[in-house]
């Protein structure tokens, strides 16, 4: 049985989330998010938001944001950043543990994003489909979904596929280490279309000593693009937008699955 999320149980993945967060792939998602915020409104639901790293920008933005995650560890860490924010800011951010693959909060909102591939850890096609329709039930009358996911290379997804050759590192100012991410084992399973990734996170101090470690995993199911477009269209959406990364790019084979959808 494969949990898609141990990485967001706590630990050493957790504390260090942010620092991996954003960049490569992802640059500009931040700012992209703003965008959306000037066009589709204040009033926002993200889904799976982490240690609300989107959700506080657009708070000091001026959007109320409702933040959903499964994953408490997430959640602590978002409220202990909420914490340190102006009164006013923090008053503009509500997070809520759920599941987006079903979910009520009795509201609707103006759009909701759902950023950094955050539901292609949603596993199940089914368990898609009845995500995409309670986002549906959270919008109001042509309101906003706006969607980040990869888009698969294909040789990517074989079974034998490769390894990343490198460990990325980042530098942890809190502790002065730095924090190695490596990718011990992967096993990509091309039927039910779910790469699930092993890795390994280290805490290196300046000495070269490895001060704590440990073993993680998340899954993540790939979606093609054509696949993700009829899947918008069986919950109630059209698809208005598809780039290719948050520079706005047209659509790419390999890059960034970026969609906006709106509520039909
Ligand atoms: C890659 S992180 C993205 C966090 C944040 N949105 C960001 O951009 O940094 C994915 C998040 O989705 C959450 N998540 C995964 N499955 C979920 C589900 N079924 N319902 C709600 N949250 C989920 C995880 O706990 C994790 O916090």
């Amino acid at each position: 049985m494969i949990d898609p999320n141990e990485y967001y149980a706590g630990g050493l993945a957790v504390r260090t989330y942010d620092l991996f967060a954003g960049g490569g792939p992802l640059t500009g998602d931040i700012d992209f998010y703003r965008a959306c915020a000037r066009r589709f409104g204040t009033n926002v639901l993200e889904l799976g938001v982490g240690t609300a790293r989107i959700a506080i920008p657009l708070a000091q933005n001026g959007c109320s944001v409702t933040g959903v995650d499964l994953a408490q560890a997430m959640l602590d860490l978002a409220a202990r950043k909420i914490a340190s924010l102006p009164p006013a800011t923090a008053a503009r951010i509500d997070l809520v543990r759920g599941n987006m693959g079903d979910f009520d909060l009795g509201k609707q909102f103006d759009w909701i994003v759902i950023a950094a591939r955050a539901f292609q850890h949603l596993i199940e096609p089914a368990t898609q489909r009845s995500a995409l329709r309670a986002m549906h039930r959270h919008l109001r009358p042509g309101g906003h979904l706006v969607i980040d996911l990869f888009d698969p290379r294909l040789e990517f997804c074989l079974p034998e596929a490769p390894l990343p050759e490198q460990a990325r590192e980042v530098w942890d100012p809190v502790t002065g280490c730095r924090i190695r991410r490596t990718i011990i084992a992967r096993n990509n399973d091309p039927f039910r279309q779910l790469v699930s990734e092993r890795l390994r996170l280290e805490a290196i101090d300046g000495a070269g000593a490895v001060l704590a470690a440990e073993e993680t995993s998340w899954a993540l199911r790939w979606t093609l693009r054509q696949e993700m477009e009829y899947l918008l269209e069986l919950c109630g959406f059209r698809a208005v937008e598809q780039l290719s990364d948050f520079a706005a790019s047209q659509p790419t084979y390999g890059k960034e699955q970026i969609w906006i959808a709106r509520a039909v």
